[in-house]
């Protein structure tokens, strides 16, 4: 399965995506996950220590690899390239591993006149598009805050995407603006989980927020979770046992709905 994670600032994308590629890792799931929030920081929730970070080259700062591949100059707007780029071996080369996770950090793309269709986009569009998974293989895509990536449809090879809401009007907003424009490029499996709920009228409010939408999993507000953020710990290490059977059982939910 090919997941990306959405939602506002700040409601636990990377959080869940990182807990979500660890528990896949230990159930032996080869899974790449691809951070491609211009602010990276999955590898922080993955819990990759600082010198294994420190190394980490983005793909958006790969410029002779994105030149090769698309055959277009970085930066030189108007000029022809190849929309169907050879990715093959991309995350062979340019991942990292740890704890059984293989990350890429796509990195901050730079806003030109070419819009989406810039080399860049191009690049990370087809890796998504064209990765091709074998059974026990999965893609996590952690995406940037809000709607905006999804004009750029970099993300429209997944096969479904989760959106992370928190008890509150914002979030809700944010996520039904993702749903709007997901739908818009073909994206038709979209679940809500909930993060940081803390009491059951935090819940209602969510679950009433989407009517006509399954809530794939509810994270209750976790201080472990808070803290690891401090420690260099994976979120899923600090996480105490409840909030891990939270992460597992929207892992065993997303498994039954992409089975
Ligand atoms: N269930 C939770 N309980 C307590 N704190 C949480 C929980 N989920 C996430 N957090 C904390 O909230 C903060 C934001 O989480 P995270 O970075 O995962 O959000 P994000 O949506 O990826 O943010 P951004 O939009 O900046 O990428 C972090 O400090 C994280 O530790
Ligand atoms: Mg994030």
């Amino acid at each position: 399965m090919k997941i990306a994670i959405s939602g506002k600032g700040g409601v636990g994308k990377s959080t869940l995506a990182a807990a979500l590629a660890l528990l896949m890792a230990e159930k032996k799931i080869k899974v790449l996950a691809l951070d491609s929030d211009p602010a990276a920081n999955l590898a922080v929730a993955l819990g990759v220590p600082e010198e294994t970070r420190k190394k980490i080259v983005p793909i958006a700062m790969q410029k002779a690899l994105i030149e090769e591949r698309t055959g277009a100059k970085i930066k030189q707007y108007g000029q022809m390239f190849k929309l169907n780029p050879e990715v093959s071996d991309i995350a062979a080369k340019f991942a990292i591993n740890h704890n059984g996770v293989s990350l890429i950090v796509v990195g901050a793309i730079e806003k030109g006149g070419s819009g989406c269709a810039c080399p860049e986009n191009i690049l990370i569009r087809a890796l998504v598009t064209d990765l091709i998974l074998h059974k026990n293989e999965a893609l996590i895509m952690d995406m940037e805050a809000g709607v905006e990536h999804l004009g750029r449809a970099t993300v429209s090879g997944v096969d479904g995407m989760l959106i992370v809401v928190e008890p509150g009007q914002r979030s809700v907003d944010c996520a039904k603006a993702i749903i709007g424009m997901a739908h818009d490029i073909g994206l038709k499996k979209l679940y809500i989980v909930a993060n940081r709920v803390t009491c059951h009228e935090d819940e209602t409010f969510v679950k009433n927020s989407f009517p006509d939408r399954e809530i794939l999993g509810t994270i209750l507000f976790s201080q472990e979770v808070r803290k690891s953020d401090m420690t260099g710990k994976s979120v899923l290490e600090c996480a105490e046992p409840e909030t891990r059977k939270s992460f597992e059982s929207i892992l065993n939910n997303l498994e039954r709905m992409f089975k």
